[in-house]
């Protein structure tokens, strides 16, 4: 019988991407690339097991994961209150059980996510021409087993079900997997989305005290923080040699891929389990975050701050701020987003997220 490889679907458990990209075979095996070598070796000493370095004995009570309200919540609070509200009748047992299907909705995501990495690093093993960024790209691809395994685990033994991946993350990683052109897989996935998961996975980090998660993710987070100074060493090398007009299309698809509203990345199926839809809580959200006095309490304010520190300096390095009359200057620059071009890089602080080495050091 002829297998079944469904496309898409409610309740399908496959999902089929086409890739463009080319599969490159090199020839050459001599170690070129002495930055690469440095971080393939890095990644070699500091994988981590997490059947052995986690302790999964710990309880969980999942109303008490997060320490202090997180944003998206207080937010829902605000708009609750807002005239017509369409959560105007929630009471205090309402907003706690919206606080953990949003912590179940984000750590969902960051779940698919790591999937999403795993299937491009394996990508970039096949299609990137240089042998020192495929050895590398191969311990990627274990780093990303690891912490799709982690949060798989984390959420069907102290969470509770999965919510499946959403519209906006589905969209950017199957256009990354889909891409004819290797470098764009670099950009979105090491430039863009692991900018983003280092700064959510750290936001997270200050909010919880539950040590299980606390030490999950500080190992999550030394590997992340590796695989983007992976991309900032190869991708500074290949766009040195690429002309003005492709170095446009980047900085077109990075002004594309970060100036988008992330109230678009909210989990439709969180509201419908709270009884609404997601048509409906929208446009309440998105008028309370708009109100004077709202400032800072947008549900991703601080850690889109976060997510800009990190980006800025590392697109700076790959020289794309200031290509064609620093056309990326000033899109960012029009959603005041500089403040952050001469903050520490991350091919040059990523050792500081070591938490691996640095536990292994101290016994
Ligand atoms: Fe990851
Ligand atoms: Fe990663």
């Amino acid at each position: 019988m002829e297998p079944t490889t469904p496309e898409s679907g409610p309740g399908d458990e496959l999902r089929v991407v086409h890739d463009h990209a080319d599969r490159l075979f090199s020839w050459r095996y001599e170690r070129e690339r002495p930055q690469l070598v440095t971080l393939y070796n890095k990644a070699a000493a500091s994988q981590w097991n997490s059947v052995t370095d986690l302790d999964w004995r710990i309880e969980v009570d999942p109303e008490r994961v997060i320490d202090d309200e997180v944003p998206a919540l207080r937010l829902a609070r605000r708009a609750a209150a807002l005239p017509g509200s369409p959560m105007a009748h929630f009471g205090e047992r309402e907003f706690t059980e919206l606080g953990v299907e949003l912590f179940k909705a984000q750590l969902s995501q960051f779940m698919h996510g790591e999937q999403g990495a795993m299937m491009t690093a394996a990508k970039l093993v096949e299609t990137v021409p240089w042998i020192d960024a495929k050895y590398y790209a191969a311990t990627q691809t274990m780093d990303e087993a690891r912490h799709t395994e982690v949060f798989a685990r984390y959420l069907h033994e102290k969470i509770g079900d999965p919510y499946p991946m959403g519209p906006y993350l589905q969209a950017q990683i199957f256009g990354l997997l889909e891409d004819s052109r290797w470098d764009i897989a670099y950009l979105g996935m090491q430039i863009i989305i692991e900018s983003l998961a280092l700064a959510a996975f750290g936001d997270l980090l200050r909010r919880t005290s539950e040590p299980l998660l606390q030490k999950l993710l500080r190992y999550v987070m030394s590997d992340e923080a590796r695989h983007v100074a992976f991309g900032i060493v190869s991708l500074t090398e290949f766009y040195r040699g690429l002309t003005s007009a492709e170095l446009k299309e980047r900085q077109e698809f990075l002004a594309d891929n970060t100036l988008r509203n992330r109230l678009r990345t909210l989990t439709p199926e969180v509201w419908e389990r709270m009884g609404l839809r997601v048509e409906q809580v929208l446009p309440n959200l998105m008028e309370a975050a708009a109100q004077p006095g709202a400032a800072g309490t947008g549900p991703f304010q601080t850690f889109q701050r976060a997510f800009f520190a990190k980006m800025v300096p590392n697109v700076r390095k790959l020289g794309l701020l200031d290509a064609n009359d620093g056309y990326l200057r000033q899109r960012w620059g029009e959603a005041g987003l500089l403040e952050f071009e001469f903050a520490e890089d991350t091919a040059s602080d990523y050792e500081a997220y070591d938490a691996v080495a640095a536990d292994r050091a101290t016994g």
